[in-house]
């Protein structure tokens, strides 16, 4: 991709790093804003046929209050949907830098699909007409029924499309991918991933329906109280249905993701998510058990905040897969920096591996004794025609040996790790048997 090249932009280290924080970022933002766009327009749908069916104007209401819920203008439709889906795409093309692969121009499908379904449902939605004088809510014909339907068919399209990218992504050895990536889209993983999005989706846009209309907006005259209590009961039997099942969700995505992918953040991540489910999940049986839609309000947050809390979890199976690549960009950068430098015809920054090992590695390492890491001169002998192989492991340590913990990561660049192992076998080599 020619054109996509052009977008690149060098990166320093610390760039790249703002720059996976603001991918989480836009993934929150986006995933909330589309999933209650969806879910929100399907319900809209189905209690319009309801109402159609059984002639009942509160089920009417009910479908023009969900419309409404997510679409109150078009400025939020930029915001929440066009703006943070463009800037995930523009941060994976700085990420992918290099890996030749279709990923981005599926992401491009994805968005025209995202943006002709939003101006669809805004149509759907417009074709609404409340009529005051009488409370109720004018049926619209089958042609604007039939607009909501393509909107809500473009909209699973382009999100079911986007979603599985990201989970594609999530994996660094997809990324030279070659094949067809749309049948990797069918995999167990991206389907799960799939259903867990849309279900908790379900959930939020019920909360938000009882949150909006019955605390946020004041109520007007209009609404009887039958219709109050109507969709409240019925709003918070759907939140709490979708919610029950996203432990098993949650279970089912752990067992399907491989194992080089979760780390500690995945676990406590995934961890923190089913708490706050299982307080939401409290909150919400006990409003309605009590008929006290107070209680819900609250739960709110709750169920936005696991959301959140399962992105960030996947997030941190990018952020494990993407070190290497992040690392490699890092490197190009810190090369292209130097070379401008020469060219101008100053010197780069020295490197000094001695001055590095003293700041940063003796505090628990000495030659021959055992501080809190092992000693080098029981380490270091594996590694003395593998000196590579000692760089990788400073950069990005893991577990070797059960009787100490694990390294933490001493935030080296690549230059500076290879220094500082150049140093350690010059000064410690000789004395390696
Ligand atoms: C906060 C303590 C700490 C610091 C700082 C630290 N290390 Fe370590 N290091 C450890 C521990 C603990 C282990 C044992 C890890 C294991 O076996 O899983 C270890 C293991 C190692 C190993 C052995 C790897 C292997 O394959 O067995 C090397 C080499 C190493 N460190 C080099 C360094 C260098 C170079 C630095 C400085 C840039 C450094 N360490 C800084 C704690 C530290």
């Amino acid at each position: 991709m020619e054109f996509f090249d052009k977008m690149i932009i060098p990166s320093s280290g610390s760039t790249l790093e703002l720059m996976k924080y603001l991918l989480s970022l836009a993934l929150v933002i986006f995933s909330i804003y589309s999933g209650v766009l969806l879910t929100s327009s399907v319900m809209s749908f189905i209690f319009k046929i309801i109402a159609a069916r059984k002639n009942n104007d509160n089920y009417f209401r009910m479908s023009k209050d969900y419309i409404d819920l997510i679409t109150p203008n078009k400025t939020m439709a930029i915001g929440l949907g066009i703006v943070p889906f463009f800037s995930i795409i523009i941060i994976y093309i700085q990420i992918f830098n290099n890996f030749k692969n279709d990923i981005i121009l599926f992401f491009l499908v994805s968005l025209c699909f995202f943006f002709v379904a939003q101006v669809l449902l805004y149509l759907y939605k417009y074709s609404f007409k409340h009529t005051s004088s009488e409370g109720n809510v004018n049926r619209t014909g089958s042609i604007n029924t039939l607009t909501g339907l393509i909107g809500i068919i473009f909209l699973i399209f382009s999100l079911r499309l986007f979603f599985g990218l990201v989970v594609l992504s999530l994996d660094s050895g997809n990324w030279n991918f070659s094949g067809s990536l749309l049948s990797m889209l069918f995999e167990l993983q991206v389907v799960i991933n799939f259903i867990q999005f849309i279900t908790l989706s379900a959930s939020i846009s019920s909360v938000a329906f009882i949150v909006k209309y019955f605390y946020w907006d004041k109520q007007d005259e209009n609404i009887n109280q039958e219709y109050i209590n109507k969709s409240g009961i019925i709003n918070s039997w759907i939140a709490i249905g979708f919610a029950f099942i996203q432990p098993f969700i949650l279970l089912i995505d752990f067992y399907t993701m491989p194992d080089n992918l979760l780390n500690n953040n995945s676990y406590l991540f995934g961890m923190l998510s089913l708490i706050a489910l299982l307080i939401f999940l409290h909150l919400a049986y006990a409003g309605v058990r009590y008929n006290n839609f107070r209680n819900i309000s609250y739960s709110f947050y709750l169920i936005l905040l696991t959301f959140t809390l399962i992105i960030l979890k996947s997030q941190s199976s990018f952020s494990l897969s993407s070190g290497q690549q992040l690392l490699t960009l890092t490197d190009n950068y810190d090369k292209l920096e130097l070379a401008l430098l020469e060219k101008e015809g100053k010197k780069g920054p020295q490197i000094n591996g001695a001055e590095i090992y003293n700041a940063k590695c003796t505090a628990c390492h000495k030659f021959d004794q055992k501080l809190v890491g092992p000693p080098h001169k029981e380490v270091m002998a594996k590694y003395l025609n593998n000196k590579e192989g000692m760089v990788k492991f400073i950069l990005n340590p893991v577990k070797v040996n059960p009787e100490y913990p694990e390294m933490p990561n001493q935030a080296l660049k690549p230059k500076e790790a290879e220094a500082v192992v150049d140093f350690m076998f010059k000064e410690y080599g000789n004395k390696l048997n």
